[in-house]
């Protein structure tokens, strides 16, 4: 939520700030601004609304300045507007902050200041940190390292809350300082150049050389490098590693949109995930397990429950997750909004195995609510309770570097590569690859799997990119007509049963999220305890039936909308007579394995919610009021 760039270097600083800004527009969209320092002088030029806004005010402009900062914000306090706008300045003007977060005690810091003749320009929580950082500045008498250096850090020290700053000053035109506390912040080391992010994409174009900053740390660039320091003001040895990216990844390569992009990505995510974690040369007669995930031993011991935490789409694999975990490895398995989780924990249990899904690896709720559990066990156990009380903690994650790479040693990387557009594709179809590894890794191990059926199932797995393939192939045909028929539709609802419920609620999340129009996912089998009384001819049902244990009753339950006038739309397989009659369109999908089925039947829901988005001229990428990731509470 809201990005951040900063730079320091031998360049114009102007253009290399809007490239990282844009490559960042995914965390928020409703201002952008930026600041150099020039002459001595500060420079703030800030636009309400896209990214465009500014670069047209910038037009004009030249701007030879080499140092600067800036920002594209997701509202939180105050208003979308260009007062509101980052970077915000002291009242001297002589200096600017960018961030990202929220600052928790930003009215009692307000009234202090304002009370000591500091002037406010917007209704922002950020703007308490430049008049903060003056205060200390004019009071100051340190020089070494830096007053700049000092008097951020003493502002920071008063600040409450999760913030990712940068820092210019006129008055310091050779160095700019960032710190970090509960959101992301990333170094990046050029040639005699440096740069700051709230995320690699606006650094990889310019170097592979990072160094993502903890809690508690701060750090000064000037030309000549980096000096990092934690709050408390010692010097910290930090060195940057180096990513293995390339700036190719964080282009649309000819598609439309991220969004399709990534969508026709999934063959090669589903690829490198068995290529990851599944032993190529594994047979049923093998004595290792046929998954690989690196994972300690320690996790899955004597192992009685699993706790899955996560939001919004995430949490949706979560759900898949569970069903697996259940049905392949018989362990207990609850999914919790991680932040409903957080304020309403469920009692501990021992020998539990929690586990935290998401791709950013930095929203706010799943890592709080991670953190949370990792305490209470741990105090719990400190108390002298029983040792299996003690937390265990397995992070899935599309960013390994991220914050919840930092915060849990047992990681398993979706290696989906980055995701730009804002709705989640091809990471929750990484997220479900890493769900079907995990649950296959403990049945084999806890031998609640028949040889055969673990067989079937590896090999089930390793023809789903081909199935993928196949249906992205023939998409056009299906979606593309229906879309024109159902683009100005009102209202949608999703069914699907068992493992591929979920499934129904990612559809209709997709479809809210890109094309504005309402959506309900429900269990198949529910639909007649009430959702049935909104069905008519104008609420299409989409339907998701793949042969199996429920098959007949999705079936049925579709056939009971049906007679309610509902258009009925099935995601299923085409050799079926009895689907065939019961549905008005189908998007056929290959019949596999009913376990297999989610990795394929949300690819359609997927294409569906896209076209029909991009049929009504909207912005697929950068849905209103939205943001990639959500690093406020
Ligand atoms: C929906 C979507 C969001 C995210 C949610 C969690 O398309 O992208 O619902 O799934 O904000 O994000 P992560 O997975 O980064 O924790």
């Amino acid at each position: 939520m809201c990005g951040i760039v900063g730079y320091i270097g031998t360049q114009a600083a102007t253009d290399i700030l809007l490239s990282g800004l844009e490559k960042l527009e995914y965390r928020g969209y409703d201002s952008a601004g930026i600041a150099t320092v020039l002459e001595g002088q500060l420079d703030c030029i800030r636009a309400k609304g896209k990214l465009c806004n500014l670069r047209e005010k910038l037009e004009s402009q030249v701007n030879p300045s080499r140092i600067g900062i800036g920002h594209t914000r997701w509202a939180t306090h105050g208003k979308p507007e260009e007062y509101n706008a980052h970077p915000h300045t002291d009242t001297a003007r002589r200096l600017a902050v960018v961030q990202n977060g929220i600052i928790e005690n930003y009215r009692e810091l307000r009234e202090g200041l304002k009370e000591r003749g500091h002037e406010f320009r917007s209704d922002t929580d950020t703007e308490v940190i430049p008049h903060l950082i003056a205060e200390f500045l004019s009071s100051s008498s340190s020089i070494s390292p830096s007053p700049l250096l000092e008097a951020v850090r003493q502002a920071v020290n008063k600040l409450e809350g999760a913030f990712a700053i940068a820092v210019i000053s006129a008055d310091y035109p050779d160095e700019f300082i960032v710190a970090r506390q509960q959101a992301p912040l990333v170094i990046g080391f050029g040639k005699g150049e440096f740069f700051c992010a709230s995320d690699t994409p606006a650094i990889v174009p310019h170097t592979n050389a990072v160094l993502p900053l903890e809690n508690g740390e701060m750090a000064r660039l000037t030309s000549l490098g980096v000096e990092v320091y934690n709050f408390a003001g010692d010097r910290l040895k930090k060195s940057p590693r180096t990513l293995n990216w390339n700036p190719v990844m964080v282009e649309k390569q000819g598609f439309k949109h991220f969004m399709l992009k990534e969508i026709y990505e999934q063959p090669g995510v589903v690829r490198a995930c068995l290529e990851s974690y599944l032993n190529d040369d594994w047979q049923p007669e093998s004595k290792n397990s046929p998954i690989n995930l690196g994972l300690s031993d320690e996790l899955y011991r004597d192992l009685e429950q699993i706790q899955i935490v996560a939001c919004g789409t995430s949490w949706h694999a979560g759900l898949v997750g569970k069903y697996l975990l259940e049905q392949l490895a018989g362990i207990p398995t609850m999914v919790q909004y991680a932040s409903e989780f957080r304020y309403a924990p469920s009692p501990l249990t021992p020998n539990t195995l929690s586990i935290g899904v998401t791709q950013s690896g930095e929203t706010a709720d799943t890592l709080a609510a991670l953190a949370m559990e990792k305490e209470r066990r741990a105090a719990y156990c400190q108390n002298g309770n029983r040792p299996s009380f003690q937390p265990r903690l397995l992070g899935i994650t599309n960013r390994p570097e991220s914050t919840l790479g930092q915060m849990i040693p047992n990681i398993i990387n979706t290696h989906a590569g980055i995701e730009i557009g804002v709705a989640a594709t091809k990471t929750f179809v990484a997220q479900l690859m890493a769900f079907y590894c995990l649950a296959l890794d403990l049945a084999y191990r806890r031998q609640t799997i028949a040889p055969t059926k673990l067989e079937q199932i590896i090999s089930g797995l390793r023809q789903l990119p081909a199935e993928i393939e196949v249906i992205l192939e023939s998409q056009e045909r299906y979606v593309e007509n229906l879309v024109h028929e159902l683009a100005e539709t009102q209202d949608f609802i999703f069914l699907g049963r068992g493992i591929n419920f979920p499934i129904a609620l990612e559809g209709a999340l997709k479809l809210k999220e890109i094309s504005y129009i309402h959506a309900e996912g429900y269990p198949a089998g529910e639909m007649k305890h009430g959702p049935i009384a909104l069905l008519d001819a104008k609420v299409p049902v989409v339907a998701i039936a793949m042969p199996g244990n429920v098959y007949d009753k999705v079936l049925s339950n579709a056939q009971e909308a049906k007679a309610r006038d509902a258009r009925l739309i099935g995601v299923t397989p085409t050799n079926d007579s009895e689907a065939a009659d019961t549905f008005d369109d189908t998007i056929p999908v290959p019949a596999v394995d009913e376990l297999l089925s989610p990795i394929l039947t949300v690819i359609p829901l997927q294409l569906l919610a896209y076209q029909i988005a991009a049929h009504r001229g909207l912005d697929v990428d950068q849905p209103r009021n939205l943001a990639k990731s959500v690093t406020v509470e």
